[in-house]
């Protein structure tokens, strides 16, 4: 059993998820930050990549009070869950992804990881799972999050852990923000990345939602169909 995982993203209109600088660059507007805080406030966890953790440190919280106050009045916490997937869980012990927020954190990391560090980690509550292979067995850990309680898990990416939950079909809905704009660049990443796939096994979906923004951002649902 998995819970139902959803992606969502923000691209330009050449599908970049950031610039050749990868410092994480702004692209979503300020009605589509509503709309993904809106989206955190309703999953039980919220997942990124290694890459994604570690250069970018995200806080992952609810930005929005009055979301917050939706979710302690259902009885839940005030943030999801915060899930990193990290082969080397080298994160700085100030970083904002472990500080921020009162939100319970799961890291799913391999035997790359120092002992010291998964030590450090557990110490201030987080709850580490160890597996041993090359890199984390994301089956298996959504596995372990279903039996956590997650039901709803939304990824943030990055692109390389968005292709690898795709390939492996793991994913049920992706939704995309498209922003007004091109950054080009052969090494900025794009939503997924990974090895990718030839065009007889490239992954379909199907449109179930669209939606355009009056500054001409589109948003866009998909239902990830099997492949071909
Ligand atoms: N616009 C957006 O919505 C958005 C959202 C998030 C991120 N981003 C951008 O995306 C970029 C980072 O993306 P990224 O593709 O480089 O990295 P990523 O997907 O964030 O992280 C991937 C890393 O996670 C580790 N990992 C461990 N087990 C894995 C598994 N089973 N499958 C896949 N990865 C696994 C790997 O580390 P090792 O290689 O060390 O094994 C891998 O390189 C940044 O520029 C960030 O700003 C944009």
């Amino acid at each position: 059993m998995k819970p139902f995982v959803f992606i969502n993203v923000a691209v330009t209109a050449d599908g970049k998820m950031d610039t050749f600088e990868r410092k994480g660059a702004a692209i979503s507007s300020a009605r589509d930050k509503a709309r993904v805080d809106r989206l955190r406030a309703e999953s039980d966890a919220v997942m990124v990549g290694g890459r994604t953790l570690l250069d970018e440190d995200p806080k992952l919280t609810v930005k929005s009070e009055a979301l917050r106050a939706e979710r302690v009045a259902r009885g839940l916490s005030q943030n999801p869950l915060k899930v990193g997937i990290v082969t080397e869980a080298d994160i700085r012990s100030d970083s904002e992804f472990l500080s921020s927020g009162a939100a319970h954190i799961v890291i799913f990391t391999t035997d790359q990881t120092s002992k010291a560090q998964i030590e450090s980690l557990r110490s201030r509550g987080v709850e580490v799972f160890v597996h041993e292979s090359p890199r984390v067995d994301l089956e298996k850990a959504l596995h372990t999050l279903y039996e956590l309680g997650v039901e709803r898990l939304m990824v943030e990416g990055g692109g390389t852990l968005n292709f690898e939950l795709l390939r492996l079909s793991l994913v049920d809905e992706l939704s995309m923000y498209v922003a007004p704009m091109i950054f080009g660049g052969e090494s900025a990443p794009t939503a997924a990345a990974g090895a990718g796939v030839a065009r007889g096994a490239a992954i379909l979906l199907k449109l179930v939602h669209s939606e355009v923004h009056e500054d001409g951002g589109v948003v866009l649902k998909y239902q990830v169909e099997r492949s071909t």
